[in-house]
């Protein structure tokens, strides 16, 4: 059919009633087409051309009006004088003289053709009304107006005619209105079927990392012989982060300690600081309450320290604090020795170093013997050993009995107390118990380390 692709193209540029116009008079050129089919294969293609899937001239004019409106129904102008034009033409039963048998096939093949190339309810309903509509459909066409006009002698062939075309017609509606619904239907349940044996949607849960599983170790072992926990603010004054911890302005700790000052308002009255370490708690928790006091302290600590595979400028500490009218040397060596046996299992042995803290006294550093090596240097398979680098120990803490200096800040009374405090970095002790040998892996989140941690 010659109903070139440009002015369908022009279709597109029309408003909605220019476009079911534009259809109507399109419907002018397709009655002549059908006019011109005289043999099978001519009436064959012509159908084809109308109603071949997308391609079919009728389809595509139903896609745009679609496009423009949003729906496609029989009320459009357009549309109805676009079907209906072909089947005037195959009838003309008032100029009828001969048998109008082959004229009635052609109908039916038009009907069945539109019928059969429907694929929705809505396109369905479009070819359905073409038949049974009242006012402008084809069966009461036939039957008001064209039966009636014709010669008496054909009117009893068109009456047997029309009856078989419309028991034909109706069922041919029937059936496809059937494998519509059914499709439909077979979609729906393909998208809403429940299959209860199917497994359910996994999605992943996170796990705790492995510095919080070490604090939490830390914690358990700690709060099992009658350590409390406390956590404290990690933005502190300088009064508590050195001062009160016996570091006075200018003393030369402070500078390995150098540390982020917060940029705060003109007028504020003291600095702040993102804490070194966590003991301002010592402070803070002896100003709170009176001896007896077993307190351990988690949390997050900052130094200025360039990130190597040992340091990291935000890192994790553990505090612990015990102080008491009788508490000694040997509770605090016990008490030590007692942790780090839980922590890295029985074979280890401890030993202590002398060291300075300006809040201890005396200060020690504590070492474990190596656990890779069971406290030899020397590897499983021979060669030094690489984590104590052969010297059988490992440094782990520093630690001390509470310099009395530190007393006269939180008014307890140096002559009847006495007790020890520790720091531990957790992510050095994290990094010696899983053999980790970088520490920036705890600060990368890539779930490949995460997830060996489980
Ligand atoms: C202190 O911070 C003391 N407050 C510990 C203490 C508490 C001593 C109570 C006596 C009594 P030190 O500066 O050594 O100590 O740090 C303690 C631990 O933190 C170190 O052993 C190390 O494991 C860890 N650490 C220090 N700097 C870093 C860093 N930049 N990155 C990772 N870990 C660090």
């Amino acid at each position: 059919m010659q109903i070139d692709t440009e002015l369908l193209g022009s279709l597109d540029e029309l408003d909605g009633v220019q476009l079911q116009k534009a259809i109507a008079q399109l419907a002018d050129r397709v009655q002549e087409e059908a006019g011109k089919t005289t043999t099978p294969e001519e009436e064959q293609k012509f159908l084809s051309d109308l109603f071949d899937g997308e391609r079919g001239l009728f389809w595509r004019l139903y896609s745009k009006v679609l496009a423009k409106s949003g729906r496609v129904t029989w009320a459009d102008y357009g549309i109805r004088q676009f079907l209906r034009a072909p089947v005037e033409r195959f009838l003309e039963l008032g100029m009828l003289e001969g048998d109008p048998k082959n004229r009635f096939h052609s109908l039916q093949r038009y009907m069945d053709t539109l019928i059969g190339s429907t694929t929705d309810v809505e396109k369905f309903t479009i070819a359905r009304a073409l038949w049974e509509s009242r006012s402008e459909g084809v069966k009461t066409a036939i039957g008001e107006y064209w039966l009636k006009n014709a010669k008496p002698h054909l009117k009893p062939a068109i009456g047997r005619y029309y009856n078989d075309l419309a028991k034909h017609l109706e069922d041919a509606l029937k059936q496809r209105y059937a494998a519509i619904e059914s499709g439909v239907e077979a979609v729906a349940l393909v998208r809403e079927r429940v299959d209860l044996s199917l497994p359910g949607v996994i999605r992943p849960t996170g796990s705790r990392h492995l510095i919080r599983q070490v604090f939490q170790e830390i914690e358990d072992i700690f709060f099992s012989i009658g350590f409390s926990i406390v956590e404290g603010p990690e933005i502190e004054t300088p009064y508590y982060n050195f001062e009160a911890l016996n570091i006075p302005e200018f003393h030369p700790v402070r500078d390995d300690m150098d540390t982020f000052y917060l940029e705060l308002p003109k007028g504020a009255k003291t600095p702040l600081l993102l804490r070194t370490h966590t003991s301002p708690m010592q402070i803070r928790t002896m100003e709170r309450q009176k001896p007896p006091v077993r307190v351990i302290v988690p949390g997050k600590v900052y130094r200025r320290d360039n990130p190597d595979a040992t340091h990291s400028f935000a890192f994790h500490q553990i505090e612990g604090l015990a102080v008491d009218t009788d508490i000694t040397f040997c509770d605090f060596t016990g008490t030590i020795e007692y942790f780090v046996k839980q922590f890295f299992g029985p074979g280890v042995k401890t030993r202590f170093r002398p060291s300075y803290f300006p809040f201890t006294e005396p200060s020690v550093e504590f070492d474990v013997s190596c656990p890779f090596c069971a406290g030899t240097g020397t590897a499983t398979g021979g060669g030094t050993c690489s984590k104590c680098k052969g010297a059988a120990w490992i440094e782990l803490f520093g630690a001390g009995m509470v310099d009395p200096a530190v007393y006269g800040f939180v008014n307890y009374d140096a002559k009847k107390v006495s007790g020890f405090a520790f720091g531990i970095g957790i992510d050095r002790l994290a990094m010696l118990k899983y053999g980790i040998d970088d520490i920036q892996v705890f600060f990368q989140n890539d779930v490949r380390f995460l997830r060996q941690f489980p």
